[in-house]
């Protein structure tokens, strides 16, 4: 294809910069620094390498959660499901300076394996998380956490064992809401495999 005739389309308008890269996971965070462990609610939370398994969250200075991660250097990332949903965005409207997240959402918090900080009991997943790198971006610091362990709730495990994360009603956050999973399109290679 020639690049001199490309043309630019009319059906799009072109904005100034912005965050637009959606759908999202809306993580619960876990963190812990003393006494009381708290909650932040992540949606600039992103998969950054496979080997070592590794994850970056992106936070303001001003939550009370940075200082919390700042200095432990560990958190839990825990999925949310929609019957955590209301949980997961009341996280991310209130304080741990202000309410104790854990007990006012009902919330259990669970011993983890690697990480002194809890995960929270009702989230299909936990992912126990050593920080690495802080980088300073901006608005916000990118936290790089090692993966040190997986929880997942048994009852998401088949009959051989393998884990079916499709069955754990997880949510998307896309553009200011939260969403559901739809319906399954595919699957890993499936453009390539021959049809049977
Ligand atoms: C859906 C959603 C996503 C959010 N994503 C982020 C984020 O990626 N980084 C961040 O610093 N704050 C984010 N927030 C805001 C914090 O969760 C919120 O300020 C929270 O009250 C901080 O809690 P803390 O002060 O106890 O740490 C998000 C809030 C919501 C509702």
């Amino acid at each position: 294809m020639h690049m001199e005739k490309i043309e630019r389309s009319d059906k799009k308008e072109f904005w100034k910069p912005g965050n637009m890269l959606y759908p999202l996971p809306a993580v619960m965070i876990s963190c812990a620094a003393g006494a009381r462990p708290n909650i932040i609610t992540v949606a600039w939370c992103a998969t950054v390498c496979s080997d070592p398994a590794m994850i970056s969250i992106s936070v303001r200075k001003e939550r009370h959660s940075y200082e919390i991660i700042k200095q432990s250097r560990e958190f839990v990332v825990n999925l949310v499901n929609e019957k955590l949903t209301f949980a997961m965005d009341n996280c991310g409207v209130k304080s741990g300076r202000d309410i104790d997240k854990f007990s006012s959402l009902k919330l259990t918090p669970v011993k983890m394996h690697t990480v002194s900080c809890p995960g929270i009991g009702e989230s299909p997943v936990n992912i126990e998380c050593h920080v690495e790198k802080m980088i300073e971006l901006g608005s916000h610091t990118m936290f790089i956490g090692k993966v040190t362990g997986v929880n997942v709730d048994k009852s998401l495990l088949d009959e051989k064992n393998s884990l079916r994360l499709d069955k754990a009603g997880l949510v998307a956050y896309l553009h200011g809401g939260y969403f559901g999973m739809g319906k399954k399109i595919g699957s890993f290679g499936y453009s390539v495999k021959r049809k049977k």
